[in-house]
């Protein structure tokens, strides 16, 4: 497996010292891209890492009534390659610390969010959230998320769920495996029947991904107040329990199977009956089900089904985008009918259906959220929360990378004490 990952690792070096901005296959002609080219007076910059199939489908959604409400502004689709944004936020570090903000960027709600609020790289939306009456929209949870001292910084435009099991039916029906494996131990049984008919157990990404994974893993072995309370002061992160849960991390990444490049190509394994599993946030349902201009127009319950990751049912491992008006945005009128329309039903009611996202305003209807999307917007009004790692909410943007560095320092070592430590380590260093 070390093999493996150092070719992987050495992909995505090359991809971050080439970063490209991509527009998604929609940008006009002339026009792009990660902020290279300067923008004229119409031009709106928006800012974001959904270019994949999928996740485009729904910036274009939102963009398309961005631009019949706002006819004489110009989208300027900024968006940055890479899953997770794992390229995009190292590109928007740079312009924001070069004084070149875009208008508009994306940015978790959550403890990501508070590094930017904490710089005072953004403005206060206060104002927009009183003259559209948002608080009343938005679940007030999900406002404290994204403020801070009382002041609102960002719109958010939609709920992800982190833990979903992707299984592929008839593979695991092959394999005499009779359900979504409900626990952990369960799971590894099932990746065990698996691997023993020659399948893939459990497709996997790039590296962000096995951290996602990782954070699934947790959940899922240390239930929701034990994975809660890792992300308090002085949490105990050299626990056997954590020991326990990395073990079993440990046990689940030795049914993975080679690392494709980004979470697509991972989840298209399980779509197309290669592999039996994949543990992935719910951005994976757009990219299934969307037709195949943009997703891969595979049929729900046949090609793929769905259920929370093994041992977390009855708990939202939850996220958030949002889109904020960095300070010293060029078009600061542009970037506000931007988050006009991502505040609006309308955007989000488009938005989501095709990202694979419930709104987060409570006020979407609700006949648009069906298949997977109605299971989620029951779960989410039902279930305990706890917040994603890799995406944002539980640990801040220094914390995050440096759970990152231990992890790709465990994919060449494969040390669960070696993990354990680097973990506790960067929880002492970053933790508030
Ligand atoms: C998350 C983001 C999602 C989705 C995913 C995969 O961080 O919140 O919207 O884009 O990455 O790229």
């Amino acid at each position: 497996m070390r093999r493996r990952w150092l070719a992987a690792v050495a992909i995505t070096m090359a991809g971050l010292l080439g970063v490209t901005a991509c527009g998604g296959g929609n940008t006009p002609a002339g026009q792009a891209t990660g902020g290279a080219t300067k923008a004229a007076s119409s031009d709106v910059e928006v800012f974001s890492w959904w270019t994949g199939p999928g996740e485009a489908d729904g910036l274009a959604a939102m963009r398309k009534i961005f631009e019949t409400q706002n006819p004489n502004l110009k989208f300027l689709d900024a968006a940055v390659a890479g899953g997770s944004g794992d390229k995009a936020k190292a590109l928007l570090q740079t312009k924001l610390q070069g004084g070149e903000p875009p208008d508009s960027f994306q940015g978790h709600a959550g403890a990501e969010l508070q590094g930017y609020i904490k710089a005072g790289q953004l403005e206060d939306l206060t104002s927009l959230y009183d003259e559209l009456k948002l608080k009343d929209v938005f679940p007030a949870q999900l406002v404290e998320q994204i403020s801070v001292d009382g002041k609102i910084y960002s719109v958010p435009v939609n709920i992800h769920r982190s833990n979903v099991l992707w299984f592929n039916p008839a593979v695991l029906k092959e394999a005499g495996v009779a359900g979504a494996p409900k626990t952990i131990e369960e799971f590894i049984a099932a990746l065990g029947k698996v691997k023993a008919k020659g399948k893939i157990p459990l497709s996997i990404g790039s590296e962000w991904t096995v951290t996602h994974l990782l954070e699934n893993v947790m959940l899922g072995s240390l239930g929701t107040d034990g994975y809660n309370a890792l992300f308090q002061p002085g949490a105990n992160w050299a626990a056997p329990e954590v020991t326990k849960a990395l073990e079993s991390f440990k046990t689940i990444m030795s049914f993975a199977g080679d690392p494709q490049d980004d979470w697509q190509p991972a989840a298209k394994q399980v779509a197309d009956g290669q592999a039996a599993f994949n543990i992935m946030g719910d951005w994976a349902y757009g990219y299934f089900h969307n037709p195949p201009d943009g997703g891969l127009g595979k049929t729900s319950k046949t090609d793929f089904d769905w259920a929370p990751a093994p041992g977390t049912e009855g708990t939202y491992l939850w996220l958030s985008d949002s889109f904020t008006l960095p300070k010293g945005a060029k078009n600061r009128e542009g970037a506000l009918a931007w988050l006009k329309v991502a505040a609006s039903k309308e955007g989000q009611d488009a938005f989501n259906p095709k990202k694979g996202s419930i709104p987060a305003r409570k006020d979407a209807d609700a006949a648009l959220y069906t298949d997977y999307l109605g299971d989620a917007l029951k779960d989410w009004s039902g279930n305990k929360l706890a917040g994603s790692v890799q995406h944002g909410v539980a640990v801040s943007q220094p914390w995050l990378t440096a759970i990152n560095e231990q992890v790709g320092l465990y994919l060449g070592k494969q040390d669960v004490a070696a993990l354990q430590k680097g973990l506790a380590d960067a929880a002492t260093a970053n933790a508030q």
